[in-house]
């Protein structure tokens, strides 16, 4: 049944890039909301930690430090949470909800650790709970997962979900410059997080693929299932030898859901340059979903940033805008009805890139094809090149192999007295 409502008051809690952009964005469709949202969407708070900071661009007599502005107020129908963090955004969000407000909100970090929990609230109190900004910033991908594509037994979902370290690999790789320049660079833009070891070191690409694989497989995955390894180690030699290979790396999170068990995992890959994620670059993202009636879809945009990611963030705040006037609230809870294994990393299978420092004499390339085929590592290609003072450099791409069997090659390997040091090991997409 409609609701006769001329216009729906908020609040956003949080003033900093995203919850600026939003303001942004709000004021840029003022005069088309009534037809959009089918009412008025009016800003009646702005939650932040210390309203002494600098902010230009949003109404100062909106904002508050005191959060009980907003929950005490009754007018205000939707809350969106974009200050980031596990507390006090939980306990925040679920006062909302609990107080019959629907929530939209951005934070990864909270929805991938107790996104349950959330929802549960949601369902129990009748209101929304959405988080399209969540994953992957402009691009819609919440959306077409929980809708669109259900008519699919989705078995992978995969891609390019961190815009700061895209943005750093494109930079070392295209423009040669160094890891620090390139993120402080992204920092500056606004793509990376308050605490950008998230971003580097892949736990920022690992809470979206979390929150992705359990919407797509329909089964609770939280941060902790996730197996994630960062971008820190990567050299500008590694960058060189993947160009030579014709690849580029990137880091890339995998979701798949096989008959032994989910795998969700977050790592850097060499990937062909052919592939269409080969060029995803700079701060752009792309997520790859393979459906059984889909088959594959790419969506690909802009993943972190100010207006990109308020764009989300307006989108799901229209969205709740629409139920509330249409009276069709909590149609979206938590869509996990199956309890699916979650394998370890040793159990998956990848290709390996590896790169190591030998003693320069006879029969060691023998040897370290020998350490490697004994723990049935077989080899794709492999080349040895003089590396000066008695070395030689050996770099191997194997064959589709067990983790746990190349990682006891490589132990192996780490204890031969002719490897000087094993520079460097990458999967290969495959
Ligand atoms: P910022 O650090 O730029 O802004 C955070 C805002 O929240 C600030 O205005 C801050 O207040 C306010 N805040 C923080 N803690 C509190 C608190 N305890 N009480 C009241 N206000 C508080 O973060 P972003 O805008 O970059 O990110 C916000 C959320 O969006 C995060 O969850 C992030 O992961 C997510 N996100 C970010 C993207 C991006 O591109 N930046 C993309 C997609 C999602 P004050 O200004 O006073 O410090
Ligand atoms: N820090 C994140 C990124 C923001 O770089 O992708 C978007 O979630």
């Amino acid at each position: 049944m409609k609701n006769e409502i001329n216009s729906i008051k908020i609040a956003i809690m949080g003033a900093g890039t995203v919850g600026g952009g939003v303001y942004k964005v709000l004021q840029m469709r003022k005069d088309d909301m009534v037809q959009r949202a089918g009412t008025d969407i009016e800003i009646k708070k702005i939650l932040v930690k210390s309203i002494p900071e600098t902010r230009k661009d949003v109404d100062s007599s909106l904002l508050t430090e005191n959060f009980e502005d907003i929950i005490s107020d009754d007018s205000i129908q939707i809350v969106v949470e974009v200050m980031g963090g596990i507390e006090p955004a939980r306990t925040f969000i679920l006062r909302c909800l609990n107080a019959g407000k629907s929530v939209v909100s951005a934070n990864k970090d909270l929805i991938a650790v107790h996104g349950r929990e959330l929802l549960d609230a949601a369902e129990a109190n009748h209101v929304d709970f959405m988080f399209e900004a969540s994953c992957a910033g402009a691009i819609p991908i919440i959306r077409p997962l929980k809708h669109c594509l259900l008519g699919n037994n989705i078995t992978e979902v995969m891609g390019i979900v961190n815009g700061t370290t895209n943005y750093i690999l494109t930079k070392m790789d295209q423009e040669g410059m160094e890891f620090d320049e390139a993120l402080a660079k992204a920092t500056e833009l606004g793509y990376a997080e308050a605490d950008p070891t998230s971003d580097v070191e892949g736990l920022d690409a690992g809470r979206k693929m979390a929150i992705m694989g359990s919407i797509a497989f329909h089964s609770r995955i939280t941060f902790d299932d996730v197996y994630m390894e960062g971008i820190t180690h990567i050299t500008s030699k590694d960058i060189k030898y993947a160009k030579d290979m014709d690849c580029v790396i990137k880091l890339l999170g995998i979701a798949r859901n096989t008959e032994t068990g989910v795998e969700v995992r977050v790592h850097p890959t060499l990937i062909h340059k052919t592939h269409p994620l080969a060029s995803v670059n700079d701060v752009f993202n792309a997520v790859f979903v393979h459906g059984d009636a889909l088959d594959d879809a790419m969506f690909y945009g802009r993943g972190a940033g100010e207006l990109p990611t308020a764009s989300a963030v307006v989108g799901d705040i229209i969205d709740v805008a629409r139920n509330i006037k249409d009276g069709c609230l909590a149609r979206n809870g938590c869509s996990c009805y199956k309890e699916l294994p979650i394998k370890t990393i040793d159990e998956i299978e990848s290709k390996y890139f590896v790169r190591m420092l030998v003693e320069d004499c006879a029969g060691v390339l023998a040897n370290v094809a020998g350490i490697l085929g004994n723990n049935e590592v077989s080899i794709e290609q492999i080349i040895q090149k003089p590396a000066g003072s008695g070395t030689a450099e050996i770099v191997a791409i194997t064959d589709v192999v067990r983790e746990k069997n190349f990682k006891a090659a490589i132990q192996t390997l780490n204890g031969m007295s002719f490897i000087k040091e094993m520079s460097s090991i990458i999967r290969v997409y495959a």
